[in-house]
């Protein structure tokens, strides 16, 4: 079949779009990989900046992008908007909201309608933040599911584009050693760490309205968890693999008033303020502990955290195994460490397994750790978005986020939302350190410690 596809990329002009979705569309069409595409329309207000970056691309791409004026709240954008389409045939249309949050409602109801008038094959990509609070992510749900089937809808959430996140479930379900022991029977706790070291980087008006938690931990930090903890799919496909995500999500303990004020932290950095210019009630750094009420992981902590302006970069999901029943080296009178898998996912991709072996003396003298250490790809993998659109154009929703996973993992978040809202008092930590000291109370309580490697 010969389909013919269309990519209209609403806030065309701005900054996503420019960083990452015209190049990572670039690649994918060399690569071949966007089979029948006619073009790409880069809407937005302001069409002479995108002239200017077409006219720096070179090869037929460039010749594919059609700058198009357009303003998401005036009825006339999408007068023109659909004299367009009508001269597309039966052209596949992949409608893209690289949109700020408060602009997505709007163009949904407008852009909604419009589609009715048309039977061409359609997608609609909405990207980060989904919703501002489990409400708005109702409504949003709401209004898409108004005009569009959730065959159609692709949330988007970058993480899941990334290889060495996927790396969980193919380490997992690959290797008997790792999944034969992946459950409370052997696993100590499982820390997820996305640790920043930049701050506001001209975000500052998003990111004051979400913080730490909204930005970061609602999507990334527990994805990253329900690909720790689900169960395999029994069969590849989509809804089977999302299915397996939303029984994690559903089955995360929901925390009550006093268990928050033990198990959730949150944190500003110092100087953060004085960069706003204003008053704000926003964290920038946020930690929580969650346990996931079932078979598999009933009492397991699952510790999860991230902030910006810390020490370094480093994302990683690090799992801790339980200490070995008499254990060889307590019966020496040595203090062993707890076995570790780790996959870090930035700086770089690797996946790293700590372990006891003797040391050069002998059996007779404390174990020592040591560490295999296996990279994915020292050449390095390809973009997060590079994947996703290839799936967007090929259909492919595995690795989006469905309607109830996202309304599950706000309901995660929100009664942590609920009660920091009613308490003005937020920590302070450090820029550079590695956040606040409460988030080492809430995991030193417990006797364990943040883990880096
Ligand atoms: C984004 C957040 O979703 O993820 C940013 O809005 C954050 O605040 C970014 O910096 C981190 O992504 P990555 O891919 O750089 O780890």
């Amino acid at each position: 079949m010969n389909r013919e596809l269309v990519f209209f990329i609403f806030g065309g002009t701005g900054d996503l779009a420019r960083r990452k979705l015209y190049p990572v569309l670039q690649n994918l069409y060399r690569k071949g990989k966007l089979r029948g595409l006619r073009a790409v329309y880069a809407l937005g207000r302001n069409v002479d900046r995108i002239e200017e970056y077409v006219r720096s691309l070179e090869g037929d791409f460039a010749k594919l992008i059609r700058p198009f004026e357009f303003d998401v709240s005036r009825r006339e954008s999408y007068d023109r908007l659909g004299a367009e389409i009508s001269g597309m045939g039966g052209a596949e249309l992949i409608l893209y909201l690289a949109l700020p949050p408060q602009l997505f409602e709007t163009t949904i109801l407008h852009l909604g309608s419009l589609m009715r008038k048309f039977s061409n094959p359609r997608k609609i990509v909405v990207e980060k933040p989904f919703g501002f609070d489990l409400s708005s992510a109702r409504r949003l749900n709401f209004q898409l599911k108004r005009y569009f089937t959730e065959r159609e809808i692709y949330r988007i959430d970058h993480f899941l584009g990334k290889v060495p996140i996927q790396n969980i479930l193919s380490v997992r379900f690959s290797n008997y050693v790792f999944e034969g022991i992946w459950n409370k029977n052997f696993i100590d706790n499982i820390q997820i760490s996305a640790l920043e070291d930049i701050g506001l980087e001209g975000r500052a008006s998003y990111y004051d309205r979400v913080g730490a938690l909204r930005d970061m931990v609602q999507n990334h930090l527990l994805q990253i968890l329900s690909f720790l903890a689900m169960e395999p799919p029994a069969v590849m496909e989509a809804e089977r693999v999302r299915d397996e995500k939303v029984k994690v999500l559903s089955s995360i303990r929901h925390l009550s008033e006093s268990d928050i004020d033990r198990y959730a932290v949150r944190g500003r950095y110092r100087g953060y303020l004085e960069e706003l210019g204003r008053e704000s009630n926003t964290e920038t750094y946020a930690a929580v502990k969650l346990f996931i009420d079932n078979f598999r992981w009933e009492g397991v902590p699952f510790y999860l955290r991230t902030g910006k302006r810390l020490k370094r970069k480093v994302t990683q999901a690090v799992v801790v195994f339980k200490e070995v029943p008499g254990n060889f080296g307590r019966l020496l009178g040595c203090v062993p460490e707890q076995n570790k898998l780790v996959f870090e996912i930035a700086p770089s991709n690797r996946v790293m397994f700590f372990f006891e072996m003797a040391p050069p003396e002998g059996f007779l003298s404390c174990p020592v750790e040591r560490e295999m250490e296996l990279e994915l790809a020292p050449e390095g993998l390809p973009e997060a978005y590079e994947t996703l659109l290839e799936d967007i154009a090929e259909g492919n929703q595995t690795l989006f986020i469905r309607e109830d996973e996202a309304e599950l993992a706000w309901e995660v978040v929100q009664p942590i939302i609920d009660r920091w809202s009613q308490e003005g008092d937020i920590p302070e930590y450090e820029p550079g350190s590695w956040g606040p000291k409460e988030a080492e109370e809430l995991i030193g309580r417990d006797g364990r410690s943040w883990i880096v490697v």
